[in-house]
């Protein structure tokens, strides 16, 4: 009776620690399916790869979609997927990715969504999303709790951030930069408790009113007297916190 109780205990342990390695240790990562979608086929091409940086080689010219879901990959390595010059759309979910190294979408001159949404990471860092023509970023479900300065800047052609369901304590309008005009700012569901002055200068249009800004589910307590400042009256009305 003892007995089986510590093999179950055991076997347990073994199970777990297992897991643990083939979720986080690279070096020993599971082989990943990818899709590859065709302009107007909405049958994918799947092909299964030893690691992220064989994806790169099998992309050509005809494929303008490519989607990684559920598989086993930790780390968005740097020549995985630069230099895709057509793909548009770029969608990476619950993959596990805790770490997306910078440059790692570089030279993909045509990419204009890029969904990392329901990964695990936990800092954007400046140099992974610059520069980019992407118009749709989702990066919600995440882990993010810190944003580098000016982590989004410049993203030109940026229309829409969902940064919703992380772990984000302070917003700051400095990973903006400079001027952006939005139409969607995500920040509902993280752990924001106060605004600061100016907040969205740099990323709404405050002429033409353009842009919806989401807040709900966070514990804002704390808004500066002139955290909307530069808004005319017509936006002011916006969808701020509950
Ligand atoms: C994987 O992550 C788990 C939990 O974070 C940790 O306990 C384990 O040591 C890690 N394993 C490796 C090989 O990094
Ligand atoms: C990953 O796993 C391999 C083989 O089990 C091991 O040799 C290596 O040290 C591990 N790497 C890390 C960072 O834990
Ligand atoms: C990735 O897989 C290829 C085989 O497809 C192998 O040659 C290469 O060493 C692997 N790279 C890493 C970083 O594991
Ligand atoms: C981002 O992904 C989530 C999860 O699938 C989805 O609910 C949300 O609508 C997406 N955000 C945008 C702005 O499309
Ligand atoms: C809110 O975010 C947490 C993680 O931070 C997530 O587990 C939860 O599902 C989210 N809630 C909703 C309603 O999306």
């Amino acid at each position: 009776m003892l007995k089986a109780a510590f093999i179950h205990i055991v076997l347990l342990l073994v199970f777990i620690s297992a897991s643990g390695l083939g979720n986080n240790n690279t070096t020993t990562a599971a082989a990943i399916d990818v899709c590859f979608y065709v302009e107007g086929d909405a049958s994918p091409v799947r092909k299964t790869f030893a690691n992220s940086t064989g994806v790169r080689k099998f992309i050509t010219e005809r494929h303008v979609k490519v989607e990684i879901h559920d598989q086993p990959l930790t780390k968005v390595h740097k020549y995985s997927f630069t230099g895709m010059r057509h793909v548009q759309e770029l969608i990476i979910w619950d993959c596990g990715v805790i770490d997306v190294e910078a440059g790692a979408f570089q030279g993909s001159l045509s990419l204009r969504k890029l969904d990392l949404r329901g990964n695990y990471l936990e800092r954007i860092s400046t140099g992974i999303f610059n520069h980019l023509n992407v118009i749709d970023l989702n990066l919600s479900y995440n882990k993010v709790k810190t944003i580098e300065t000016e982590a989004f800047n410049p993203m030109i052609f940026l229309k829409k951030i969902d940064l919703s369901s992380n772990l984000i304590s302070n917003y700051s309008p400095s990973w903006f930069g400079r001027k952006h005009f939005l139409r969607e700012l995500h920040f509902e569901n993280n752990s924001i408790g106060s605004l600061p002055e100016n907040a969205f200068s740099n990323v709404i249009d405050t002429e033409f009113a353009l842009t919806d800004i989401f807040f709900s589910f966070n514990t804002i307590s704390n808004i500066h007297p002139e955290t909307f400042k530069g808004w005319s009256r017509r936006n002011a009305y916006q969808k701020i916190p509950h």
